[in-house]
């Protein structure tokens, strides 16, 4: 499979750089300055025509901001024949309003990445229509799977995944802000405070993802009665921390449905 981006900024950056064979990706990007960047890095083809993506794609993901996707539809429409196979990141287009863009040929797919695949930690959600071939849609998993985790969902599901995943990965790095600060109020260098936060982040979320059970089961292990990380959670976990969560959910699935 060949595979085209329309759009080449930094979600398409980081799927691009999970695609094993580069030599045959092509990336329509506005910016010249871009275009250049992506083709010295990856040695893969950056062009300002949309319409070389579907002379040469076959897999086409569609990785611009919502406000532009009207304009880039009129253009890709004539081209977007039952051979291509459209893989959109934009969040709250719905596979129905993506068909009305695109025309009735072309088979659709919609993924919910996040900027993880960058560190092959990627979490993607992805939904399809009935369309989609089966070579095709093994193709694009294997894209996403090559850096990080796949799950296949029902669409219903695409916003909260944009929530979990790219919402998410931003308030991790957030506390891991917070948690540096602390370290420099209390005296650590900044760079002592950041290897020291990151690092902390980083073996949480190795050992919850290796110890595969219910993350309460982990917090429990941990936290022995009267020991440090059982101090420290239970005045942490007695803040309004799930609220904010519940917050940040609301308010990017409410951002996704303006647009
Ligand atoms: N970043 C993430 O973590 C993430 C995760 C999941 C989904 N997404 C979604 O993916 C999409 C892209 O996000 P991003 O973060 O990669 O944004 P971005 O860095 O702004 O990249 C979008 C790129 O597409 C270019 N573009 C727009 N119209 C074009 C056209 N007609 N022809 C060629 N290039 C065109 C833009 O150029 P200009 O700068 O000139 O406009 C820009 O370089 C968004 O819908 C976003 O919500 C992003």
């Amino acid at each position: 499979m060949r595979f085209g981006f329309l759009g080449g900024g930094k979600i398409a950056e980081a799927i691009l750089s999970a695609i094993p064979s580069k030599k045959s990706v092509i990336v329509a990007e506005r910016a010249a300055a871009r275009r250049a960047e992506l083709a010295a890095k990856y040695q893969i083809r950056a062009v300002d025509d949309l319409k070389g993506v579907f002379r040469l794609a076959d897999i086409i993901f569609l990785a611009v901001n919502p406000r532009d996707i009207e304009a880039v539809a009129r253009v890709a429409k004539p081209f977007c024949t039952s051979s291509k196979t459209i893989v959109s990141v934009v969040p709250g287009k719905r596979l129905f309003r993506l068909r009305r863009l695109f025309g009735d040929k072309v088979a659709l797919a919609r993924a919910m990445p996040n900027i993880g695949l960058l560190a092959k930690a990627g979490m993607t959600a992805i939904c399809s229509e009935s369309k989609i071939g089966k070579e095709e849609m093994s193709a694009i998993v294997e894209v996403f799977g090559a850096s990080g985790e796949v799950v296949y969902l029902k669409e219903q599901f695409m916003d909260m995944m944009a929530a979990m995943g790219t919402g998410g990965l931003v308030c991790f790095a957030h506390l891991a802000k917070m948690l540096a600060e602390e370290g420099v109020d209390r005296g650590l260098t900044p760079e002592q405070a950041r290897n020291a936060a990151t690092q902390t982040l980083l073996g949480a979320g190795k050992l919850l993802r290796e110890s595969g059970g219910d993350i309460q089961t982990f917090i429990d292990g941990m936290c022995v009665r009267g020991s440090v990380p059982a101090t420290g959670l239970e005045t942490f976990a007695g803040s309004d921390v799930k609220v904010a969560v519940n917050n940040m959910f609301n308010a990017v699935v409410a951002r996704i449905k303006e647009k």
